[in-house]
């Protein structure tokens, strides 16, 4: 595998034509599609369901990421799997039997991937890094697009690189979702990230595809 993937987040995009705004970025270059799935109850906002996310994936030959911001992601697994999602992405903070969870996702023909806000410990996933594919180390705080990068982030990036792999999780990526732009992306990297996801500093530029290029 070379390089780092750059996985856009369409959450910016024009929501009346997601399916088409995938498949552009497909076209631009992005390895994966990251779909921002909020319910007005974990975060404030309320986004897209498993309609909209079988409609992206059916648009897109890339793996579909739905990064569910809800708080009882269980009863949605078996609907965005439906839906054609590669991964689904579970945050910690409402998983009390997160290990659970994640073969729930795998049982459903799906990668599991585990999000941590900010302000959690990495200690949520040392003990299920066997069942874990994807980590997403959020650097805001979840809830809207075009937020300011955390900087501060950056040691838990490459502190998750070592638990994973101390912990028979080494096949899992590394993920870094909230901010992520140009000025951002090479120190991410060298922290050790395996994706980077990005929405405004892709989806806002006129140039998609420059983005994807300068982000890499
Ligand atoms: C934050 C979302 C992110 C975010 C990415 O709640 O999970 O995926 O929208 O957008 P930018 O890159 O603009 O922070
Ligand atoms: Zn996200």
């Amino acid at each position: 595998m070379g390089g780092v993937m750059i996985a856009p987040s369409i959450l910016g995009c024009d929501q009346g034509r997601l399916a088409v705004e995938s498949r552009r970025l497909q076209e631009s270059g992005a390895d994966m599609i990251h779909l921002d799935v909020m319910d007005g109850v974990f975060v404030p906002v309320l986004t897209v369901g498993s309609g909209v996310a079988g409609a992206v994936c059916d648009a897109v030959e890339i793996p579909v990421d739905a990064h569910l911001m809800v708080s009882r992601p269980a009863a949605l697994i078996d609907d965005f799997a439906g839906a054609g999602c590669r991964y689904i992405t579970v945050h910690v903070e409402v998983a009390p039997h997160l290990d659970r969870l994640l073969r729930k996702i795998r049982a459903a023909g799906c990668l599991a991937g585990a999000a941590v806000n900010p302000a959690t410990p990495l200690d949520f996933i040392r003990w299920t890094a066997p069942a874990l594919d994807l980590v997403l180390i959020m650097t805001v705080n979840p809830g809207y697009g075009g937020q300011e990068h955390m900087s501060h982030l950056h040691p838990k990036v490459t502190m998750a690189r070592e638990l994973l792999d101390a912990h028979g999780g080494g096949g899992a990526l590394v993920a870094v979702d909230g901010g992520v732009n140009d000025t951002n992306s090479g120190d991410l990297v060298r922290a050790g990230a395996d994706v980077l996801v990005s929405g405004s500093f892709i989806t806002a530029s006129d140039d998609p595809a420059g983005a994807i290029r300068e982000l890499r």
